[in-house]
């Protein structure tokens, strides 16, 4: 493994932000860590730069001890490249003098040619060969951000780390910049960890994804994982977006208003979780009856607003999406079938 985490935890003054996190990173594989906001991201990935003491636990990289408590590493003795949520480039500093820097640091007393064969190397990974006298205020974002990459990957790392690297970027750049940097990661064959607290940016981009709730890691494991056997309903509500639907377990099969589900689960109430994708449209009068309340088309797919007849007093509302199809009006019937795949039920009642 080229990063372990062990048993790592950290407090701010008497707050526990991280509670007991083990992770391992192999090379070439990138890990997300996604996870609320103010869930300890950013420290857990200061503490395996070296930008933060350790308190407990220990960091590996590359087989190395670099961190337990007591016995620091400095950030520049670890192989690790590190990608600020801001870039951080240095106004005054080209190109070249933006990568060349990080070099600075790890060479030592490198020779200039190696130095300039080096930035040369970096920036063309990324795409940036002939950018070297450019300022960064010269640049776009998405090109800031791969100077970013090119300076964090020039001395070689052992480890990347990326935090909300693509963040501050518009929806189109991002895309392009994310396809680029994941070409670049897997060409390079580092171990990286990214963070993001966008769930969506790291299905795309990850590996493996450890799910952060309270400073500790909720689920750990590849993102079709999470996203289609979510172990609780923390994990299902924040991969995508959910219909929550009270349930009750008899026998092992959860009853709602959307018909009889198994489940795995002791008798009890329980909460159906299902994905909008997981509804489909049947000719009226077949499976559960329902009526359109809207439906709009968003270009590749369609978001229906339905409202299922006969489910009790209070009337039940469901979102679904569709493969674009004939359009539907409001007031249209409709029957709808479940996809068990993207339904999930989780114990206790619906909050
Ligand atoms: N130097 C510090 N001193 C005191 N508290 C801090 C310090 N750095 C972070 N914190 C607190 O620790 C918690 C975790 O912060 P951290 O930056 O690791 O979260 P995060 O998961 O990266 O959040 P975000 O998604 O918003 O970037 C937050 O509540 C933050 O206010
Ligand atoms: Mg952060």
């Amino acid at each position: 493994m080229s990063l372990e985490i062990q048993g790592v935890r950290h407090s701010y003054g008497s707050r526990a932000v991280l509670r007991g996190v083990d992770l391992s990173v192999a090379p070439g594989e990138i890990l997300c860590i996604l996870g609320p906001s103010g869930d300890g991201k950013t420290t857990l990935l200061r503490l395996v730069a070296g930008l933060e003491a350790l308190q407990a636990g220990r960091i590996l990289i590359a087989g190395q001890v670099v961190a337990e408590p007591g016995r620091e590493v400095p950030p520049e003795g670890r192989h690790a490249g590190f990608v600020f949520q801001d870039y951080a480039l240095f106004p005054h500093l080209t190109v070249a003098g933006n990568v060349a820097f990080g070099l600075g640091l790890t060479l030592g007393g490198g020779s200039r040619a190696e130095r300039a064969a080096r930035v040369a190397e970096a920036l063309g990974r990324v795409g940036l060969a002939g950018y070297e006298d450019s300022y960064p205020h010269m640049l776009s974002g998405g090109q800031q951000q791969r100077v970013a990459l090119a300076r964090a990957l020039a001395p070689r790392p052992a480890v990347l780390l990326l935090d909300e690297a693509f963040a501050s970027l518009d929806a189109r750049l991002r895309e392009r910049v994310r396809d680029d940097t994941l070409h670049v990661l897997q060409s390079a064959g580092i171990a990286t960890l990214i963070v993001t607290h966008d769930a969506e940016e790291a299905m795309f981009l990850a590996d493996r994804i450890a799910l952060m709730r309270g400073g500790r890691v909720e689920q750990l494991d590849t993102p079709e994982a999470l996203y289609l056997r979510p172990a609780s309903r923390f994990v299902a509500t924040f991969l995508g977006e959910v219909n929550s639907l009270p349930a009750l377990v008899r026998d092992g099969v959860a009853q709602s208003a959307l018909g009889g589900l198994p489940a795995a689960l002791p008798d009890g109430p329980a909460e159906l979780l299902l994905r909008p994708e997981g509804l489909r449209l049947l000719p009226p009068g077949e499976g559960i009856p329902a009526r359109v309340e809207a439906c709009r088309l968003l270009g590749a797919s369609s978001l229906l607003h339905l409202a299922v007849e006969g489910a009790g007093e209070a009337p039940l509302y469901l979102h679904a999406r569709l493969p674009p199809g004939p359009r539907l009006m409001r007031g249209d019937a409709v029957g709808l079938a479940i996809d068990p795949e993207r339904a999930f039920v989780f114990p206790g009642g619906s909050t």
